[in-house]
């Protein structure tokens, strides 16, 4: 995919891996709009993005509440900008709690917020196809054993969240698989992908000790920034849709993120629970 006017929307690029995302994809005639929580924590980056000659947007979004969520693709609609690439970063590690919907916090900012996001966006993709839609996993949705539907409405419950990590992980993946499916021969691609170990912001709340054995095997976010950049707009990648990339190569995902009743159960809540369909409660 040539980079000459490009319009790509990044989630959580105020630090770490979405930082450096933005920054590798920065180039003249890229607009880049960066939608989160927070537009004092952008400011450093959209400084640095019009240095390149890139045009660098703020857009308000809180993936934690639907609201911000719908306020945030609908500003964006009405801004009349195509978009080419949709890059779902944003993420919580070892983070505890409900979401402003009460949702189990992680899988509330890592998959719904997304979800609804990408939902909402996905006619302005279509209109500007080819376009493609990344979402950034982890292989931590291989310790994924099963997805507990009704846990996912509750507070989350083990202490150091990581278990509820790996199902909002498992599900990333399993939602690039069904936008694949859904959108065959539409000119929208999708991707999941695993960044790597990459020392960010993301395992502060992860454990003490825990956290430490982590660092041992950390890559920087300019390296676990290459997948992203690849799955977004490498002409190798453009060819495919729906497969789970890790170093910037087709990686076989767990054998739950191939399972075809999850991937369809998970779209229909997904539905449910952002309010964009009947599904199931
Ligand atoms: N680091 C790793 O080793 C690793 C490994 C595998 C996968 N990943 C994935 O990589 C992605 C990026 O993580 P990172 O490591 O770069 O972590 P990070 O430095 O903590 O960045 C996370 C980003 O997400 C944003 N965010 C958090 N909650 C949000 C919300 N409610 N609404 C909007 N934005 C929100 C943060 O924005 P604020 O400034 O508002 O907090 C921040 O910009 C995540 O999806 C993570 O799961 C990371």
């Amino acid at each position: 995919m040539g980079r000459e006017s490009l319009s790509i929307l990044i989630t959580g690029a105020s630090s770490g891996i979405g930082r450096a995302t933005a920054l590798a994809l920065a180039d003249s005639g890229v607009t880049l709009h960066l939608a989160g929580r927070s537009q004092e924590r952008h400011e450093p980056l959209l400084a640095e993005l019009e240095a390149t000659g890139a045009r660098a947007r703020f857009l308000p979004v809180d993936l934690a509440d639907l609201a911000s969520v719908r306020d945030g693709a609908e500003r964006f609609l009405a801004s009349g900008e195509p978009l080419h690439v949709l890059l779902n970063n944003a993420g919580l590690a070892g983070a505890r709690g409900r979401t402003e919907n009460g949702f189990e916090r992680t899988f509330g900012v890592n998959h719904l917020g997304h979800f609804l996001l990408t939902e909402l966006l996905l006619d302005r993709l279509h209109e500007s196809a080819p376009a493609r839609i990344v979402n950034v996993a982890s292989d931590a949705h291989f310790s994924a054993e099963t997805v507990d539907w009704d846990a996912l409405q509750r507070p989350t419950r083990s202490l150091t969240g990581l278990p509820e990590y790996a199902v909002s992980k498992l599900c990333n993946v399993l939602h690039a698989r069904e936008l694949a499916e859904r959108l065959a021969d539409s000119g929208v691609t999708t991707y999941a992908l695993h960044p790597g170990v990459v020392a960010t912001e993301v395992w502060r709340k992860v454990p003490w000790g825990l956290r430490q054995l982590i660092r041992l095997f950390m890559e920087s976010p300019e390296a676990g920034a290459r997948t992203s950049e690849y799955c977004a707009v490498s002409e190798a990648a453009g060819s495919q849709s729906g497969l789970y990339y890790a170093n910037c190569e087709p990686k076989p995902p767990s054998r739950l993120a191939r399972d075809a009743t999850l991937t369809a159960e998970l779209r229909e809540r997904s539905l449910a629970w952002t309010g964009l369909g009947a599904g199931v409660g």
